[in-house]
């Protein structure tokens, strides 16, 4: 059903069946260019996770769970939202459109407000030109964050107290996932605003799924970080290896009594150390949008964001005023 803004000429209409194959076929060259190339750092890699990722959200044969709607504005300007409905949000997660991104912003927004979602949430690349217009538009916050660390262009500096890093024991392993399942579930609460025993179950439920054999685990990598000077156990790192030239870190973790001292920093020091050891080009992490520690310690290190999560609280209609 054709959807427009009282004043403001932009719609949003069905999306046309017979161009849907080209759209998936741009879809996926957008995902390679912008998302995971700078992931990967390899063409064939970054071409088969761009396919798996649209086939999973967009298959060939139909979507079903995501919404694609043709832009139109007054200008004859043409383009295309893709959305997705999750919980109480709705999502953006792409888009391509010549409309004032103010008006298009307010479009979604009645969108969003129409399906009675509570925000809308844009799934951006950083280097897709119309969700940063629309991220321009202000008023988001940051859910998420995935970045990149060129290993080529970082500086490699051994600054700072000397850490050292080794395999995880059984023993550190265990220790090392009891605390972050539960860290890990703290965060999901508060973004979330889950119970506790369903955001624990969650955590734990994404480590099985993403460590089934535990340390051992084909192509994961588990280390403690030792400071070298006393010898302790501070922390640990969690990489995978993305062959053939990625990697992704999918922890970095101090203990709370060795935060604040310049471990951080030596320790995705050493993790950079070892990816260029290992032949890896890129580092990639996510972090949530409120950890501003980390945040700051990525940004100092050069690291750049690929894509992140945005969400806009979508306020309620004004109540309509009834007959006196
Ligand atoms: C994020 C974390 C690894 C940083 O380690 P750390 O040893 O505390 O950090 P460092 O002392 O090495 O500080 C490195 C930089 O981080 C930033 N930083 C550290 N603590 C900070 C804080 N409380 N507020 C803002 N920035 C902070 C600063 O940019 C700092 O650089 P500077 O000292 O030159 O200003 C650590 O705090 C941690 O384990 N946190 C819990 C787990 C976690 O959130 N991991 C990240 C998952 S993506």
């Amino acid at each position: 059903m054709a959807r427009s803004l009282p004043g403001v000429t932009v719609q949003l209409l069905p999306f046309p069946a017979a161009d849907y194959a080209a759209w998936r076929a741009a879809q996926v060259e957008r995902r390679r260019r912008w998302q995971f190339t700078p992931l990967w750092a390899d063409d064939a890699a970054a071409t088969a996770q761009a396919r798996e990722a649209v086939d999973e959200l967009a298959p060939a044969e139909g979507l079903s769970g995501t919404q694609l709607l043709r832009v139109l504005d007054s200008d004859g300007d043409d383009g295309w939202v893709w959305l997705m409905r999750q919980e109480r949000d709705l999502l953006v997660l792409d888009a391509e459109s010549d409309a004032p991104p103010d008006r298009l912003l307010a479009l979604l927004e009645a969108h969003a407000r129409a399906a009675s979602a509570t925000a809308l949430i844009l799934d951006r690349m950083v280097a897709a030109p119309t969700t940063a217009a629309l991220a321009a538009q202000g008023g988001f916050t940051v859910v998420s964050q995935t970045m990149a660390l060129d290993l080529a262009d970082a500086v490699d500096t051994e600054d700072g107290p000397p850490v050292t890093l080794r395999p995880m024991t059984d023993a550190s392993f265990a220790a090392y996932l009891d605390a972050a399942v539960d860290e890990y579930a703290r965060e999901i609460r508060s973004t979330d605003h889950v119970a506790w025993g369903e955001a624990l179950d969650h955590s734990r439920k994404d480590y099985e799924d993403l460590l089934p054999q535990g340390r051992a685990s084909a192509g994961h990598v588990l280390l403690d970080v030792v400071e070298s000077q006393a010898g302790a156990r501070v922390g640990a790192l969690w990489l995978e290896v993305r062959p053939p030239s990625a990697a992704f870190a999918y922890d970095v973790y101090l203990q709370p009594d060795w935060r604040g001292r310049g471990l951080g920093r030596a320790a995705v020091g050493a993790a950079a150390r070892w990816c260029r050891g290992e032949g890896v080009r890129v580092l990639g992490l996510s972090v949530f949008g409120r950890n501003a520690a980390a945040r700051a310690l990525y940004d100092s290190l050069g690291f750049t964001v690929v894509v992140e999560a945005l969400r806009r609280p979508v306020e309620p209609a004004p109540p309509v005023a009834g007959p006196r």
